[in-house]
């Protein structure tokens, strides 16, 4: 196993690896990086939770895997369970509404993600890439993990980015939901990508002990619609980028490596990028201290210290 690269997609590092009986829940599922994910899990085998805002693009995502699988994708494997990430109320309810279903979940893939140029603040207030790209993720998976306790051995693979290059974080976590200072669309995009990486380092060292193996990655430039509300320059300099870019399936390709890989079993709290582990691009991605203060600060704005 392993040897994998940029040029690897998604079916090619999962040849071979039967996931019948397994259940995956993948966050975004209905396009882009989330869509290839579902796809290719759901092509192993894997009955597949696609967890999205939007009903009825969830609906036609469904509707497509099956239709393009020539028969090897049956109806019953994809589910929709409703998951809108800007309001912890509706993350609480999406939670429950999970674990009233009474599923073991093998695979989490916290996928979704937005990244956008403007301030906007989510229904609980806080930054929409801090709210909807770490916190909701953050509650979301703490809800569900008995669900993947009972798994006995789960897997969780957390979608950052290189773009953590440009987080501000400091280590005393100031101004985390920028109140204080002038916003910056890719840097709070940033911060976002950041959070993603400490917490799966710290999900990995809490519930390492219960089955539980969480790695985080990033998975490349592709041309998905994560820039659809970027300024007119940045989507032509996306559109000129085209041809440098990763497509969807190499894109989506470290994800499923980390979600079915034999190698990556028990190994986590690891970075990736092109199924291969990376040097994180922020200096403080490391930082013990930080991993667990973003999660108790974390655990605070989402109001679990009060449970
Ligand atoms: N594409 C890249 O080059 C790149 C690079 C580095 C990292 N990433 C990361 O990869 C992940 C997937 O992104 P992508 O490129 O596939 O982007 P995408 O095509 O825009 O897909 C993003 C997904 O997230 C969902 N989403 C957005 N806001 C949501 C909310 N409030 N509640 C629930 N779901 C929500 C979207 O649903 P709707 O369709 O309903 O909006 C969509 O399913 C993201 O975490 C992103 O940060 C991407």
């Amino acid at each position: 196993m392993g040897g994998f690269n940029r040029w690897s997609t998604a079916e090619k590092v999962s040849e071979g690896i039967d996931l019948k009986g397994k259940t995956a829940l993948v966050t975004g599922a209905n396009t882009g990086l989330g869509l290839e994910t579902t796809r290719v899990l759901a092509l192993r085998g894997a009955k597949v939770i696609m967890a999205c805002r939007d009903q009825q693009k969830a609906e036609a995502a469904r509707d497509k895997i099956v239709a393009e699988s020539a028969g090897n994708i049956q109806p019953e494997q994809l589910l929709n369970l409703p998951l809108d990430m800007n309001a912890l109320a509706s993350v609480r309810a999406s939670a429950e509404e999970f674990l009233s279903w009474d599923m073991p979940l093998d695979i989490l893939i916290n996928n979704a993600g937005i990244m956008i140029p403007m301030e906007r603040r989510t229904e609980d207030g806080f930054e929409a890439h801090l709210g909807i790209n770490h916190l909701a993720h953050f509650l979301f998976t703490r809800l569900i993990i008995d669900a993947l306790k009972r798994a006995g051995q789960a897997r969780v693979v957390v979608v950052a980015s290189g773009a953590m290059g440009m987080a501000t974080q400091t280590a005393e976590l100031n101004d985390i939901n920028w109140e204080e200072r002038k916003f910056s669309g890719m840097r709070s995009y940033g911060d976002s990508k950041l959070m993603n990486l400490l917490f799966a380092k710290e999900l990995n060292k809490r519930f390492n002990q219960d089955g539980i193996v969480a790695n985080a990655l990033h998975p490349g430039v592709i041309a998905t619609e994560l820039a659809r509300d970027q300024s007119l320059p940045f989507m032509i300099l996306g559109l000129v980028a085209i041809p440098f870019m990763k497509s969807k399936g190499q894109g989506a390709a470290t994800s499923v490596y980390l979600a079915t890989s034999p190698d990556y079993a028990s190994k986590g709290g690891l970075y990736f990028s092109s199924c291969q582990e990376a040097r994180p691009e922020y200096k403080l991605a490391s930082d013990e201290a930080l991993c667990t203060a973003v999660w108790e600060r974390s655990e605070a704005l989402t109001g679990l210290d009060n449970r």
